[in-house]
């Protein structure tokens, strides 16, 4: 699904980004320069990137047990 229509951005894109390492919006700007046209994606992209933050977590708190 398109994140940022402006620069064609998905959630696959943005999940991989955060799998590389970026852990916030700036970091995210500087990979795929989503929110960096128009901003009208900004919130999705956080969000999009903390929701699989969020999951990154849940799924390391399972293995360490
Ligand atoms: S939709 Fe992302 S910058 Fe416009």
């Amino acid at each position: 699904m398109y994140i940022c229509i402006c620069n064609a951005v998905t959630d696959k894109d943005i999940k991989q980004a955060v799998d590389e390492g970026a852990n916030c919006l700036s970091h995210l700007q500087e990979r795929l320069n989503v929110g960096r046209c128009c901003g009208a994606c900004s919130d999705a992209a956080g969000n999009c990137m903390d929701k699989h933050m969020a999951r990154q977590f849940d799924q390391n708190e399972i293995l360490s047990f």
